[in-house]
């Protein structure tokens, strides 16, 4: 926004890619880019519980900037994560080193969504704003600021499952019991999305992500009926809102991982970037969505514990299949905590070897 007197953008290949223009080089970003792998990020977690890095803007800065110090990258995310919408609700999300997030307190059945608090729960999101308004400032324009947050139903899931799940049973339970409280609290997620990205848009995102990590729980079914629908809505609501306000337009995309079944009809709702996981072809994706949308992934994160001269011969190998319109560079799912420092080296370096 212009009233926040943001430095001009240098690298903005990541943009270029999402609207079709030509880039100088393909741009490359990795989910998780921040995080466990990093030295550096471990060091901060000593110090700090992980929500309290995400809700001090100084901390939140720092975690986003290491990666881009270390590697040439061509986007930053602002450090955070999906489930700070939960606790706005009012739940109590930890988490637990080792183990991932927890909630005390799931909702078991729908009585529970009573208890939600979604008047006002953007506004104590407003920490994310604050973070990112000041990591624009921060970054100097180096390169683009990418917003984020969990899509519905993998929203509902966590909060459901009451943190990380191999089966999302109790989430599937729900669904089948539950029908229209279901509805209720898809929609009331909606809502409280819509709301977050124009916050996160006016602080200063210049890209925004959503996450339907837990899309791989669904059948193709389920996934037209659970997911395809709010993703819609919140693209065109959010659109609604800021061409109600003279705001320009961003870029967006759906990650829905393990939703390789469906890529026409994610092409369908208005998003311009699909993100793929690994598990997809890219020459079968590119068919599949048409010429006019941007596509993102896709390596195996498991590829960067194979040595460097491997991953980029494997990197060679997807870049060539995506070509070089309409492609922007990532793994097919966030980095792990295992991966060699090297091994992003290897991936980043030899993407931009490529044009
Ligand atoms: O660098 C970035 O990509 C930005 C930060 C980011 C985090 N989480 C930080 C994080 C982003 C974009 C997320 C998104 C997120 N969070 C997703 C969607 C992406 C995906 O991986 O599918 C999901 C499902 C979550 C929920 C979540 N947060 C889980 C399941 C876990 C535990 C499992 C794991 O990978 O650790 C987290 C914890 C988390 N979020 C960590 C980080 C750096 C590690 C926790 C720690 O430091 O203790």
């Amino acid at each position: 926004m212009k009233d926040k007197n943001f430095p001009p953008l240098k690298n903005d290949n990541l943009l270029r890619a999402a609207r079709g223009e030509d880039v100088d080089r393909i741009p490359v970003w990795v989910m998780r880019q921040a995080g466990r792998y990093l030295p550096e990020f471990q060091e901060v977690r000593k110090e700090h519980d992980f929500f309290t890095i995400c809700r001090t803007p100084e901390l939140a800065c720092e975690v986003t900037m290491q990666p881009l110090r270390r590697f040439d990258l061509d986007a930053s995310i602002i450090f955070s994560d999906i489930l700070v919408i939960p606790q706005a609700l009012g739940m109590t999300v930890e988490m637990l080193p080792g183990k991932g997030p927890h909630f005390p307190e799931p909702l078991n059945e729908p009585k529970d969504l009573e208890k939600l608090t979604p008047e006002g729960a953007v506004n104590r999101l407003n920490y994310v704003g604050d973070a990112i308004t000041m990591m624009r400032h921060k970054l100097e324009g180096k390169v683009p600021l990418i917003g984020f947050t969990g899509a519905p139903w993998t929203l509902m899931g966590y909060m459901i499952e009451g943190g990380g799940s191999k089966t999302m049973s109790k989430a599937k339970a729900w669904l089948e019991k539950y029908p229209e409280d279901t509805e209720k609290l898809l929609n009331l997620l909606t809502d409280c999305i819509v709301d977050y990205f124009e916050m996160q848009v006016k602080a200063g995102a210049q890209l925004l992500q959503v996450f339907e990590s837990s899309a791989e729980y669904l059948t193709k079914e389920q996934f037209l009926f659970l997911s395809i629908p709010y993703l819609r809505s919140i693209r065109e609501k959010l659109q609604d809102r800021l061409i109600k306000q003279s705001i320009p337009p961003v870029p967006m995309t759906i990650f829905a991982k393990g939703a390789g079944h469906s890529l026409a009809e994610q092409a369908s709702i208005g998003y311009d970037i699909i993100s793929l996981d690994w598990t997809v072809d890219p020459i079968k994706a590119r068919e599949a969505v048409g010429p006019n949308i941007t596509l993102q992934g896709n390596l195996d994160p498991q590829d960067l514990y194979k040595t460097p001269e491997e991953i980029k011969s494997l990197t060679r190998d997807m870049v060539n299949k995506f070509g070089k319109r309409r492609y922007i560079a990532n793994l097919g799912h966030g980095i792990t905590p295992q991966t060699p420092i090297e091994s992003m080296d290897a991936f980043v370096n030899e993407v931009h070897k490529t044009l």
